[in-house]
């Protein structure tokens, strides 16, 4: 199977066939195209792979066609929604379709596909730098959600097993400073420097990431002895309140100040190569679905927190 680096690539490779493509394209299954008689080149003949005009033959050559059985024989094939996507066949095939040719029953069944191939498809989502970037931070503000939360029921000594803020400070220290803030300082920030653009914001974005590991240090020393010993809950509490206080600005001016501006700072081909580099590491230290698993293990706490019942934040 195909995973979400791979079909990167491959779309990178066949964008440029894509692009020829002048109408939004939908997503399809083969069973779609070979359908309506076209037929469609394996990815070992070349990632040019094109859809033929059907011809008077076309359907009859089909059916005969040895490709074609063994294509509706795997049937998981899917196109992609934009012009940078591409299409996957089990991990074997890859075409540029006609848009115009798809029929709209054949995208409504894909849109509504369930679960299984909802599944497939994120697996080929083409996600920027700024979107990845972003994404991680949303990871990293359902932290600041749970430390509140552990504040909360300090100031209000509810009985809480303080391991909670341990397993979050985990999570701050490998996905976001071990990993997210790695990202940015080795590929984002030094753009930003040797264009000499948004250097002051750059600097202090980069000493808010050295004083963060200090206090994500802190919060996990102070964790396990936090609920005892009233020195320590003082000092923890203390802790996790500054490290909010300095993330959400620090995660909001990314969001809305830096990353818009990144693709003024590198070409076409860096950007590009930035998404697989992010994509890389994240597989590397967290093993395929790396990210789905971490917002995973964040819900998990939540509702061992009970803050995961978004409905309860709802204005009455
Ligand atoms: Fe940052
Ligand atoms: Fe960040």
């Amino acid at each position: 199977m195909f995973d979400r680096l791979r079909s990167r690539s491959i779309g990178r490779i066949c964008s440029r066939a894509w692009d020829r493509v002048p109408v939004r394209a939908y997503r399809v299954s083969i069973k779609d195209i070979a359908g309506v008689g076209y037929r469609i080149s394996p990815l070992e003949r070349g990632l040019r792979s094109s859809v033929e005009a059907p011809s008077p033959g076309a359907e009859r050559a089909r059916r005969r066609d040895k490709l074609g059985s063994q294509i509706h024989g795997s049937a998981d094939m899917v196109v992609m929604q934009s012009k940078r996507r591409l299409l996957v066949l089990g991990g074997a095939l890859a075409a540029v379709a006609a848009p115009a040719l798809i029929t709209l029953p054949a995208l409504a069944e894909r849109k509504g596909g369930g679960g299984k191939r909802k599944g497939a498809e994120k697996k080929d989502e083409d996600v920027s730098p700024p979107e990845d970037l972003m994404r991680e931070h949303g990871v990293l503000d359902r932290v600041l959600l749970l430390y509140e939360a552990g504040i909360r029921k300090f100031a209000s000594n509810d009985d809480f097993d303080p391991e909670m803020i341990t397993q979050s400070a985990g999570i701050i220290r490998d996905f976001i400073n071990n990993y997210h803030e790695k990202s940015e300082e080795e590929h984002v920030f030094p753009r930003f420097r040797k264009a000499g653009r948004m250097t002051d914001l750059v600097d202090v974005l980069l000493r808010q990431h050295e004083a963060g590991r200090k206090v994500t240090d802190n919060i996990l020393r102070l964790a396990p002895t936090g609920r005892g010993n009233t020195d320590d809950r003082k000092q923890l509490v203390g802790a996790m309140q500054s490290f909010i206080t300095m993330y959400r600005p620090h995660a909001a001016r990314e969001d809305t100040d830096l990353f818009p501006k990144l693709k003024d700072v590198v070409s076409s081909n860096e950007y590009d190569a930035m998404a697989e580099d992010f994509e890389k590491k994240e597989h590397q230290l967290f093993g395929e679905d790396g990210f789905e698993k971490m917002a995973a293990r964040v819900a998990q706490l939540e509702q061992q927190m009970g803050i995961h019942d978004l409905n309860q934040f709802t204005p009455r």
